[in-house]
């Protein structure tokens, strides 16, 4: 039988204790315990950015990260980021500029963006290709990913 260990975490704003399996991923965690599936998995070995979430402010693949080291710790799922039936404004700016096809990596890029402009609210066109560096698209929509997180800034 798989070992479990009691987790007390923060998600999207609410307190939360769970207990966690001893070797499964925060990804896997996140899903199937927590049943919030806007994060994706695409290739499970941290190269695609599609499971990115924000733990304590930060983007983490959530596919290298064990749930057990979600304790003590917060997390923010893209279902968090709205407030009051608002859309952040960086998902409304995806919304605005077309800047998803598929959707797949489109959660993971929101995340990635919101926490560089929480950290750099005006970035250079260098500090976003360097924030999503980690997030592919494989519909090609960085053109649009980048307008929208443009028209995001300095807000
Ligand atoms: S699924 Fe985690 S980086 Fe690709
Ligand atoms: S919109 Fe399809 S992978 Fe990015």
């Amino acid at each position: 039988m798989s070992e479990k260990i009691t987790i007390n975490f923060t998600v999207n704003g609410e307190k939360e204790q769970r207990e966690a399996v001893v070797g499964h991923t925060l990804l896997r965690f996140i899903r199937n315990e927590l049943h919030l599936t806007g994060v994706k998995e695409g290739c499970g070995i941290g190269e695609c950015g599609a499971c990115v979430v924000l733990l304590d402010g930060k983007p983490v693949n959530s596919c290298l990260v064990l749930a057990v080291e979600l304790d003590g710790r917060e997390l923010v799922t893209i279902e968090g980021l709205s407030k009051n039936g608002e859309l952040d404004r960086v998902q409304q700016a995806f919304i605005d500029h077309a800047a998803f096809q598929c959707g797949y990596c489109t959660p993971g890029m929101i995340l990635s963006a919101r926490a560089l402009l929480d950290r750099k609210p005006n970035p250079t066109d260098a500090d976003i290709d360097e924030a999503l560096s980690g997030n592919l698209c494989r519909c090609g929509a960085y053109q649009e990913i980048r307008g929208a997180i443009k028209a995001s800034s300095g807000k």
